[in-house]
């Protein structure tokens, strides 16, 4: 359980902003039951990324990757968000100018309910053909023979899923209006992210350069604990849901 309590220049300042931008990693859907990537039985711990999460692992051994992301996707597809997720969902029903941008490619924002949501690194529910990039249908993935690499029925070309490998470049359009919601947000919220993967890792920061009130809502100390304004130390899961609970109640009384 969270041993987290907000301040109330918090509340008041969230409840405020004319614009209030969240960045979420990995720690956001643990709750969920989704491992992260380097906590203590991290996905990094269990899988090198270098083998998986990356073009040329994937050119070279087209089904394993596309089996360990239909592994991925499964346990997505079978987890509920949680706690967390809906609070974020909660705070952008409440709030004028808010902006969700994620690393996670889990797709439980979007179950949650949050409306928009700029996935950084894509969404594993999504898949297109490596050549034409025509997008691959659920059905067609499902189709995919045990052990046989899912092909693009018009080109023939490999299925890949619709994330970020290592070495990629970010969607621009994604990249673009997250960079734009951290230098206009008043207050930016890193929840669950270890901070250390860029260019997601340096809104934070651009936030706070731009003036922003920088939270941090963590487990533990993170790259950005000596800079952030407040530090929201406990579960996700526990600590938002009060938070966006007072915002609301701020917003309707004011
Ligand atoms: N509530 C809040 N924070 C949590 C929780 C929780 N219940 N559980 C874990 N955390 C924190 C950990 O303390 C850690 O700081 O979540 C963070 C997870 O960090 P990472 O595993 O590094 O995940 P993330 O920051 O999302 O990684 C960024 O790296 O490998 C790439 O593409 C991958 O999007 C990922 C990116």
């Amino acid at each position: 359980m969270s041993n987290a309590s907000f301040s109330d220049r918090l509340v008041d300042r969230l409840a405020q902003a004319a614009r209030v931008t969240v960045l979420t990693g990995a720690g956001t859907s643990a709750e969920s039951g989704i491992p992260t990537f380097r906590d203590p039985d991290g996905l990094w711990e269990q899988f090198d990324p270098q083998e998986l999460a990356n073009v040329n692992a994937f050119l070279e051994n087209p089904a394993l990757v596309q089996g360990w992301y239909a592994h991925r996707r499964k346990l997505a597809q079978d987890t509920e968000p949680n706690p967390a997720h809906h609070a974020l969902a909660q705070l952008e029903q409440h709030l004028d100018g808010f902006t969700l941008v994620t690393q996670n490619v889990d797709n439980l924002h979007q179950r949650a309910g949050s409306d928009d949501v700029v996935e950084l690194h894509g969404n594993i529910t999504r898949n297109h053909c490596i050549d034409c990039e025509r997008s691959a249908s659920d059905d067609e993935m499902e189709a995919i023979a045990e052990g046989e690499p899912a092909r693009c029925p018009t080109c023939d070309g490999y299925i890949r899923p619709d994330v970020v490998w290592f070495g990629e470049m970010l969607p621009q359009e994604a990249l673009q209006r997250a960079q734009e919601a951290a230098t206009q947000a008043e207050v930016f919220l890193s929840v669950g992210t270890s901070a250390v993967v860029h260019p997601a890792a340096g809104l934070p920061l651009t936030a706070q350069q731009h003036g922003a009130y920088l939270v941090e809502v963590n487990i533990e100390d993170t790259a950005l604990t000596d800079t952030a304004d407040e530090i929201l130390r406990g579960q996700a899961g526990a600590v938002l849901p009060p938070l966006a609970e007072a915002v609301a109640t701020r917003r309707s009384t004011a």
